[in-house]
C-alpha cells in the first residue's frame, strides 16, 4: 500500500530531517574549518557549517528518534516499521549533518559562495549519507524499514519536503535564502 510506504518513510527519516532545519535555529559561532582556506584562497567549508550547528541538530535528531519510539506502541498499526534502534538514531541525525557538511566542501570546490543554490545536491545530500551510514551501523533495521518501495518514497517525497520547508523558513525570515 502506498499509504503505509509513505509512512515509513516519513516516520524513518525525521531524524534525518531535523537537524538541518535546527541547524539553522542554532547554528553559529565558531565554523568548523576554523576559517581555513585552501591553496586557492578559497573556504574548505564556509561560515554556514558550525560547530555548535551540527551539535544542536544531531542532538535533536537523536531526541526525536527516542520521543518517536515513545509514540510507537500507540501507533504501530499505522506505522509498520520496528523502533530506531540508538545507533540508528545517531546515524540518521549525524549522517545528515554529514551529508550537508560534504555537500558545502563540494561547493567550495566548484566555485560557489555560502547560499548559493546547488540544485539536486542541497534536497539529497544528507538522505544519501545518512542512509549509508545508518545501513553500516544498524543493517538489521535498515533492510527491515528502507525496503525499495520505502527507499523509493525517500527519493521522491524529499525533495518536496526539502523544498516546501526551507521556503517556510524564508518567509519566517529564519533562513536566508529560500533553499
Ligand atoms: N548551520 C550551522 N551548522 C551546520 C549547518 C547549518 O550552523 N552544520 C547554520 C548556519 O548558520 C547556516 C544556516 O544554518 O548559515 C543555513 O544552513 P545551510 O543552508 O546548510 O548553509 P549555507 O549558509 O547556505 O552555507 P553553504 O553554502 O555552505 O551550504
Ligand atoms: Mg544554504
Amino acid at each position: 500500500m502506498i499509504f503505509e510506504t509513505v509512512v515509513v518513510a516519513i516516520w524513518a527519516m525525521l531524524p534525518a530531517y531535523i537537524p538541518n532545519n535546527v541547524a539553522v535555529l542554532a547554528g553559529g559561532g565558531r565554523p568548523i574549518d576554523g576559517g581555513r582556506t585552501l591553496g586557492d584562497g578559497t573556504r574548505l567549508l564556509g561560515d554556514g557549517k558550525t560547530w555548535r550547528g551540527t551539535a544542536f541538530g544531531t542532538a535533536a535528531g537523536v531526541a526525536v528518534a527516542l520521543a518517536l519510539n515513545r509514540l510507537h506502541p500507540f501507533v504501530s498499526d499505522v506505522v509498520l516499521a520496528d523502533p530506531f534502534p540508538l545507533l540508528a538514531a545517531l546515524s540518521l541525525a549525524f549522517g545528515a549533518m554529514v551529508g550537508d557538511i560534504l555537500a558545502s566542501f563540494l561547493k567550495r570546490r566548484t566555485g560557489r559562495q555560502r547560499g548559493t543554490a546547488f540544485p539536486g545536491v542541497d534536497q539529497l545530500d544528507f538522505v544519501v549519507v545518512s542512509l549509508l551510514l545508518t545501513a553500516i551501523v544498524a543493517t538489521e533495521w535498515f533492510l527491515d524499514t528502507f525496503t525499495l518501495p520505502v527507499l523509493v518514497a525517500v527519493v521522491v517525497l524529499t525533495p518536496l519536503l526539502h523544498v516546501s520547508t526551507n521556503a517556510i523558513a524564508y518567509a519566517f525570515g529564519l533562513k536566508d535564502e529560500p533553499w
